[in-house]
């Protein structure tokens, strides 16, 4: 396809790299926000999300002229052919996906758009949204079209421009057709589908994928019921092709801005079609008990009472590589811990500043000063090149609790301290590993 003229509405992470990465396949395009302190950053390359790859793409879109931001969605779509709505779809009262951010776009540059401009949902939106927007439009002229996005924080920039398929859907199939086409360099499969299909596409995967996380998390635990090893179990498992040997490690729950919300939604959406998804209900529920096992590990490596222990904290970020804490299990663990008593000093490499519950501190070791425990919460690289003999002698107690099966035990071993993990064997001699 020849270059597009396209307008991004919203520039968080989704519209950020939807916006730099179809610049850098060769499109105009125009990013939209409301946020005039943001947008002049931007204007001038400074991208403030962790996101690998982002700033330089910014970068060289800014220097190419097709990259360009502003304020005032009105003005910027009057000549767009697509527009793409990258705006939040928080969790809103009862676990439903709030609209209000949608529907008010949709509201505001209804009557300027150009006839045959695309409108195009990014955002997760419940199934029937492109149909609502179509209705509160109320133009035969404007396709609209859902083109859910599957990127993971962390690698968003990889992931748009390496997509293992790209889902378009709409009740006008030329239209879906022509923004499947903007990704034409892509190469990747490209699925066309009704409007209502797209939209469920991406819930299904989330949720898919939440599932498989419970599952993974409910076995590691009966691995350290039945003396089993969850690391030679998910191995066994992953050889499958048709289960796949990603999303296979256990951890303190998985959380972050997509799963969580996902998960309710589709309850919500199940609900109102009449259909009540227990084994959805049931992951939901498997998510809450793993966090209370990691608190009941953490207990017991406290010696059974978390009254006045200290409890230094690696990682607070909902996984590595980003640093953003929505719906993290690590906080969620952290306000357990802290209800419960346990003083709590915390680092992550990404994250700074006053968090209510533990001190923040900006180095590893400090963590380490006279804590009887030390937990793994996030599975940052770095934690496993810490010196290991040096944390060991900082601490007061012995015990280190690895959420993540990050850490090599022997190494743990041989600097003095013992090593629990998730679904495997306790190490408390060399031997034994
Ligand atoms: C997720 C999906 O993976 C993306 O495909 C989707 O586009 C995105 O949501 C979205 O809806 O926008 P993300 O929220 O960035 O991406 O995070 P994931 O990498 O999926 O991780 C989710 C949680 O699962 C994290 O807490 C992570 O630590 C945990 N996890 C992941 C595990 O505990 N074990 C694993 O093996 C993998």
């Amino acid at each position: 396809m020849s270059s597009a003229r396209i307008v991004v509405i919203g520039t968080g992470y989704v519209g950020l790299t939807t916006g730099a990465c179809l610049a850098g396949l060769g499109h105009r395009v125009t990013c939209v926000d409301v946020d005039e302190a943001k947008v002049a950053r931007l204007a001038a390359g400074r991208v403030d999300i962790l996101e690998p790859g982002l700033a330089e793409l910014v970068g060289r879109g800014l220097t190419s002229g097709r990259l360009t931001f502003v304020v005032g969605a009105r003005a910027a779509v009057s000549d767009a052919e697509g527009v793409f709505l990258c705006v939040p779809t928080p969790m809103g009262a009862g676990g439903a996906a709030d609209l209000r951010a949608v529907e008010a776009v949709a509201a505001e540059i209804g009557d300027v758009l150009p006839p045959g401009c695309a409108l195009i949902t990014k955002s997760t939106v419940p199934v029937g949204t492109s149909r609502r927007i179509a209705d509160l439009l109320g133009r035969g002229d404007i396709p609209v079209v859902s083109n859910p996005e599957f990127l993971r924080e962390g690698t968003a920039v990889a992931d748009f421009l390496g997509p293992d398929r790209i889902v378009v859907g709409s009740d006008d199939r030329a239209a879906a057709e022509w923004v499947g086409g903007l990704y034409a360099d892509l190469a990747a499969p490209t699925v066309v589908a009704d409007a209502a299909s797209a939209e469920l596409v991406k819930y299904a995967a989330n949720c898919f994928l939440a599932m498989k996380l419970s599952y993974v998390n409910a076995i590691a635990e009966l691995c350290e019921r039945l003396g089993a090893d969850i690391t030679s179990v998910t191995e066994g498992m992953g050889h499958d092709r048709r289960i796949g040997r990603a999303f296979l490690k256990p951890g303190p729950g998985w959380g972050g801005s997509c799963l969580p919300k996902d998960t309710h939604a589709l309850l919500r959406i199940a609900e109102a079609a009449g259909y009540e998804f227990g084994m959805l209900t049931s992951a939901i529920d498997e998510n809450l008990a793993q966090r209370d096992r990691i608190v009941a590990k953490i207990a017991g490596a406290a010696g059974g009472n978390l009254a006045g222990a200290r409890i230094g904290v690696l990682g607070l970020a909902f996984k590595a590589g980003t640093n953003d804490l929505r719906d993290s299990p690590a906080l969620s663990v952290c306000s357990v811990l802290s209800a419960m008593g346990a003083e709590l000093t915390a680092y992550d490499p990404a994250v700074g500043g006053e968090i209510a519950g533990m001190t923040v501190v900006d180095d590893p070791y400090q963590v380490a000063k006279g804590a009887d425990v030390l937990v793994v919460l996030t599975e940052w690289d770095e934690f496993r090149k810490l010196d290991w003999s040096y944390l060991a002698e900082l601490m007061h107690g012995d015990a280190v609790v690895d959420t993540r099966n990050l850490l090599e035990p022997g190494v743990i071993l041989d600097a003095g301290l013992s090593w629990l993990g998730i679904g495997r064997p306790r190490a408390r001699e060399r031997v034994a590993l």
